[in-house]
């Protein structure tokens, strides 16, 4: 099978740098959601509120990035094979099937996986950062006068921050799911998707 560069060292820091800062936002938000304790509510909000901004940052950059490079083409959304991909996953991916959706430099992404980044990107991602940064400045914004109650931005930045650990945990299986266990995984710190014996498909 045809082994491809699939990720440049750009998306590789981006993904990483990223995926360390969720998964801190979590660990964090949860902590001072009050589902447990284990920084210590202070140092969580310290971290978590730091961790926002390194986030934040981060995302600019990307969006950035994605619109001068042009790969924002990536997450153009179709319809198009969305069926065999659903039926991949909830049937084929059992019997040993290959995976319908055949990678390529000019589309990385199968259908299914190109609209759930999507959704990350125009809904999960600003629900998190509207509601985090209504949340951060407050009493800035109650000292201008607007009355927005802080239960219902706590509720948002909430749901925004359940939606994330959804997403989480659907992107951890699939990425387990490639020709081993590993596949993507490693296609993810090397840039390299496929080779050798491989499907050279991505889920
Ligand atoms: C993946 C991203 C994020 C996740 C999973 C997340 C998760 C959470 C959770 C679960 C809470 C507790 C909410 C509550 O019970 O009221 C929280 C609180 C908070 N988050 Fe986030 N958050 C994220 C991103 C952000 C961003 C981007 C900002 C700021 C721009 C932010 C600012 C805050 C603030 C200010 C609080 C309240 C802290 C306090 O009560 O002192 N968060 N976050």
């Amino acid at each position: 099978m045809e082994r491809i560069y699939i990720f440049t060292r750009f998306e590789r820091f981006w993904h990483w740098t990223q995926a360390f800062l969720v998964i801190g936002m979590m660990i964090t938000g949860f902590e001072i959601h009050g589902t447990y304790n284990l920084l210590g509510f202070l140092l969580a909000h310290q971290v978590h509120t730091f961790a926002a901004w390194a986030l934040i940052v981060l995302w600019v950059f990307a969006i950035f990035w994605h619109f001068i490079t042009g790969e924002w083409r990536q997450y153009i959304p179709t319809m198009k094979g969305v069926d065999k991909v659903f039926r991949h996953y909830a049937w084929g991916i059992f019997q040993g099937e290959p995976h319908p959706f055949v990678v390529t430099r000019g589309r990385k992404h199968n259908p299914m996986q190109a609209q759930a980044y999507l959704a990350v990107k125009v809904l999960i991602n600003p629900i998190l950062w509207i509601s985090g940064l209504l949340y951060l400045y407050y009493n800035e914004l109650a000292g201008l006068g607007q009355s927005l109650d802080l239960a219902t931005i706590a509720l948002i930045h909430t749901i925004g921050a359940f939606m994330m650990l959804a997403f989480f945990i659907a992107h951890v299986y699939l990425i387990t799911t490639g020709h081993t266990v590993t596949a993507h995984l490693k296609a993810m710190l090397t840039g390299w998707e496929g080779g050798e014996g491989e499907h050279n498909k991505k889920g």
